[in-house]
């Protein structure tokens, strides 16, 4: 059980010159240990650019862990039982396989993954978008049905079609535990930064594979914030609505560069299918 519905993909798949420049990815999901110590020293030193945050602010935040609690994505919860994640993160990026539901964890309430707060639970099926292939082409949205439901409230998934939320500089705030700095390590407390939403415009001439249905960005024009590697698969929050999912971006933070974000209005339809 648990892996109904899921296509395996072959490993020749499509975007692996274009994966090789994002910077991170990889490494990042073939697992970093947090390195508490290194947080400070980090010149930039949450996610990029942003800061500390905890459960009260973000309840619906979830890790996704391998069965020892290694983390390598994030994601939402938007019901007790689904959590929203990107579909790179239910995928092995070493090997191009899907990645084992037996080794997947959700865990929800626990801001610091070195402690044991919160709540675990293993994952009872994936839903991953039946279009995707590869970050770099869209579509990267999966939903996860957990087998321990969760207490922490859920978060409000936007509307279907509701493209009005991605007007060009919407404030957003994005969640995760990734690198908090391009090269540096990824962390162990749970990090927020704000961006603004960029016109498309912006996005395609920072990303020659950008696709406006699929697909927004954000970011401020001289860098310095973002989400970096780790962070994929976790929420982009505006107006107090669960708008996008971290996907991809070259480098993090830097200038005109904004991030890439999975544009979940295009695939709520769907996603709500799932629920
Ligand atoms: N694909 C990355 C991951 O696996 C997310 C990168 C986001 N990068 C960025 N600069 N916004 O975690």
């Amino acid at each position: 059980m648990g892996r109904g519905g899921v296509r395996r993909i072959g490993t020749a798949r499509g975007g692996a010159l274009l994966r090789l420049f994002v910077t991170g990815a990889v490494t990042a999901l073939a697992g970093l240990h947090p390195v508490a110590a290194d947080a400070q020293e980090q010149p930039q030193p949450r996610i990029l650019g942003g800061a500390r945050t905890s459960v009260g602010d973000a309840p619906w935040v979830v890790a996704l862990t391998d069965a020892d609690g290694q983390q390598f994505c994030g994601g939402a919860l938007v019901s007790p039982t689904k959590v929203i994640t990107a579909a790179h993160c239910t995928v092995d990026e070493r090997t191009g396989e899907d990645r084992d539901v037996a080794n997947l964890r959700a865990v929800g309430g626990r801001a610091d993954l070195n402690t044991e707060q919160g709540v675990v639970s293993e994952i009872a099926g994936v839903w991953r978008h039946p279009g995707y292939r590869d970050y770099s082409d869209g579509d990267d949205v999966a939903v996860l049905t957990l087998r321990t439901p969760m207490p922490q409230q859920p978060v409000p998934l936007v509307g279907a079609d509701d493209q009005a939320a991605y007007q060009p500089g919407t404030r957003g705030r994005v969640y995760g535990w990734g690198r908090t700095s391009e090269s540096g390590p990824a962390s162990h407390t749970l990090n927020a930064v704000d961006v603004p939403i960029a016109d498309n415009a912006e996005c395609e001439r920072a990303y020659s594979n950008f696709n406006g249905r699929a697909m927004y960005c954000a970011g401020v024009p001289e860098g310095g914030r973002d989400a970096c590697a780790g962070d994929s698969g976790g929420p982009f929050i505006a107006d107090g609505r669960l708008i996008g999912v971290v996907s991809f971006g070259t480098g993090c933070g830097r200038p005109h560069t904004p991030g890439v974000y999975t544009r979940l209005a295009t695939y709520a339809a769907e996603v709500e299918g799932q629920l």
